[in-house]
């Protein structure tokens, strides 16, 4: 690993790649949250990944401080945005006087299993995020304003929902309708981009387990998203996510809520295949 980098001048000379240097986390951790729920933080790739044995998730390459964070819902700072979260799914708003509540009668642990599975094909054959649905909802049904793809009444939702398919397996189709999202995302995640003239792949396929500035590069899963950095103090989404690492590589980032970053959720959903929804997690 990191002979890819090392061979791209731009790369090296403007990020300062230390190979190996600092060895700060546990990737040999289990990630057990609460005392009962043991979440797989790694397993056997899904069959399309031609390049990699083993799918892994990011919690594994932070430090032990970081990774604790995430073992108690005490102490992950992302439960704050849950319960933003469960008030919101109380509230009334819009014109036809509703909250989740009116309809949703059983609360959000109706929706175990929905986050494992999005993005996903809706009834007209397009692919839909969780943020889309969401939105869909609110105006569709509610007659109330959508909110904002990144913003904190969005990611805290997608937080509660996902947190309901936590310790599930990730298992998002590929086949069928959703083969050609599938195959414009890997195709996104495979080109190199912006002015380091870099792609996904060379930073989160090939070279995953290397420090990189201060920071020790993860697989760029996206089983523990939406999550909460420290960084920001906030929950962030996997788009927001993705315009970050553009702009790292000063790319011009694509859209949040746009086809290409739509397509790359996608294939990167389907890279976890097999790994545990980590939802809401924990990363620096
Ligand atoms: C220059 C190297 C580099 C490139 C290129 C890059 N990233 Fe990242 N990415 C990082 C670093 C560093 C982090 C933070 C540490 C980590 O989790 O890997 C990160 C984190 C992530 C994460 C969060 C993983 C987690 O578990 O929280 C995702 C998702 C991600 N990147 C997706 C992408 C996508 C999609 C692209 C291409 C558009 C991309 N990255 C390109 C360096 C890169
Ligand atoms: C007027 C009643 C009503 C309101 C208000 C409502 N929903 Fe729904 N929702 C439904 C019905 C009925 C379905 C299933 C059929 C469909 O998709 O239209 C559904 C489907 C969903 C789904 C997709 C579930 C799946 O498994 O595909 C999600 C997620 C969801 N709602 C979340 C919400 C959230 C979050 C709110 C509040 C912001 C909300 N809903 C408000 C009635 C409602």
């Amino acid at each position: 690993m990191g002979m890819y980098l090392l061979k791209t001048t731009a790369f090296a000379a403007g990020l300062a790649l230390m190979a190996g240097s600092v060895a700060q986390a546990d990737e040999g951790a289990t990630l057990v949250i609460n005392e009962e729920l043991t979440i797989a933080t790694t397993a056997k790739a899904p069959a399309h990944l031609e390049n990699i044995d083993e799918i892994t998730s990011g919690w594994i390459y932070r430090t032990k401080e970081t990774q604790a964070l995430q073992m108690d819902d005490f102490d992950n700072p992302a439960f704050v945005f849950v319960d933003i979260a469960l008030d919101l799914w109380n509230e009334v708003d819009g014109t036809e006087g509703k909250s989740c509540a009116s309809c949703h009668t059983d609360g959000p642990e109706e929706f175990a299993g929905l986050t494992a599975t999005m993005p996903r094909i809706d009834k007209d054959g397009n692919l839909e995020t969780l943020t889309e649905v969401v939105n869909r909802e609110r105006v569709e049904k509610m007659g109330a304003k959508p909110w904002k793809y990144s913003k904190t009444n969005m990611a805290s939702m997608t937080a509660l929902i996902g947190l309901q398919s936590r310790g599930m397996p990730v298992n998002v189709a590929i086949d069928g309708a959703a083969a050609p999202f599938w195959e414009r995302g890997k195709e996104l995640y495979y080109t190199r981009v912006g002015q380091l003239d870099i792609s996904c792949s060379n930073c989160h396929e090939d070279n995953y387990g290397v420090m990189i500035r201060a920071d020790h590069l993860s697989q760029g899963q996206i089983n523990g998203f939406p999550t909460y950095r420290l960084k920001n103090a906030k929950m962030n989404t996997t788009h927001g996510r993705f315009k970050g690492c553009m702009k790292n590589i000063r790319a011009v980032p694509y859209k949040e809520g746009g086809e290409e970053f739509k397509a790359i959720e996608l294939y990167l959903a389907s890279r976890g295949n097999g790994l545990t929804v980590e939802t809401p997690s924990v990363r620096n």
